[in-house]
């Protein structure tokens, strides 16, 4: 089976990396006998002095997903309402339908949010992706983010995908933002499940009561080495995960009447529309050749004839893209 489904980055990682994880392992073996508290502390702190961020505006979490999770658990009683963007990840509407939250969709039209409507929406909660997931695009620069902190509401932005910026952005605190980042991407260690939300610390401060009250030790010591030796080291998987996609991009592009869209996330959109194959068939006949590709039910306001791809690996690049075109042609 061929996982093109979660927008993983199955490149290699370089042999430099994956010898400095398992040295970090073996010199810090014995901490695997406690609790990751002074683990947590060493993490916050190496996190704090790269990104130019006070350890009290850090909390670290189980990746995104579990940060909002714990996010939307922390302001779940104060907060009933939340803003998305349409379309957007698809989880946010799912944990916010769990916490039954009122949810409000703003949608993106043309590739493009409406600022006068995000800032003149009345909500307690907004999350937004930037960039955005599945379109790629990205909306926010500082001068929105100022006005965006002064709505009053929580605001929570997803930066999953931020990392493959050459130059990150210096660490800039804005009242009622957080940010949200992990190493699932970018550094292609989805498997550790670490990631970390940063910004106002009275929001921070929060999310870290709650932590200590529902699930004190949600890292395990084991990631939180492997995190900080990628604090440290690129994991390789960046370039090598480039290239493929560069590679995949290219042979898409020679089959006839396809019209592939890169953008600045771990996978690719393409549309169909000049095929005549739904995106729902295609999705059906790929499965059937053991190739899983995200549902389009998924995401319905995008229309009946795109689809979203992962990258495949350098191995199988080949193969995936032999499928394609028999499924199209
Ligand atoms: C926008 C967005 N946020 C978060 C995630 C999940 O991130 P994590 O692996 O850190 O939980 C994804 C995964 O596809 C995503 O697309």
């Amino acid at each position: 089976m061929i996982s093109l489904n979660r927008s993983e980055n199955s490149a290699e990682f370089s042999l430099e990396f994956e010898n400095k994880v398992l040295k970090m392992i073996k010199s810090n073996f014995h901490k695997l006998s406690f609790y990751p508290e002074e683990l947590e502390k060493e993490f916050i702190k190496n996190v704090a002095k790269k990104q130019g961020i006070l350890e009290n505006q850090i909390v670290t979490g189980n990746g995104i997903e579990g940060l909002l999770h714990l996010t939307l658990e922390t302001f779940n009683k104060e907060c009933t309402k939340l803003t998305i963007l349409d379309p957007s990840f698809v989880v946010y509407e799912d944990l916010a339908k769990e916490s039954g939250m009122e949810i409000q969709k703003i949608s993106i039209k043309n590739n493009k949010i409406n600022k006068n409507e995000l800032l003149s929406t009345k909500e307690d909660l907004m999350i937004i992706a930037d960039p955005n997931n599945p379109l790629g695009d990205k909306y926010l620069d500082d001068k929105f983010l100022q006005k965006l902190s002064q709505k009053g509401s929580v605001i929570i932005i997803d930066l999953c995908y931020s990392g493959f910026n050459i130059n990150p952005n210096k660490f800039k605190n804005y009242q009622n933002i957080i940010f949200l980042k992990s190493f699932s991407k970018y550094e292609g260690l989805a498997g550790i499940r670490l990631g970390f939300a940063y910004g106002d610390s009275k929001i921070i401060q929060k999310i870290k009561d709650k932590q200590k009250k529902i699930c004190p030790f949600p890292i395990s010591a084991l990631s939180y080495l492997v995190g900080m030796v990628a604090l440290e080291k690129e994991t390789g998987k960046e370039i090598n995960f480039l290239k493929n996609k560069t590679n995949f991009i290219s042979q898409l592009k020679e089959i006839k009447k396809l019209e592939i869209y890169d953008n600045n996330t771990t996978s690719i959109l393409i549309n169909l529309e000049k095929n005549k194959i739904s995106a729902k068939s295609f999705y059906q006949e790929i499965n059937k050749q053991k190739i899983m590709i995200k549902n389009p039910n998924t995401y319905p306001s995008l229309g009946p004839k795109k689809i979203i791809l992962g990258i495949p690996s350098k191995k199988v690049i080949n193969m995936v893209v032999h499928t394609i075109k028999k499924i199209i042609n």
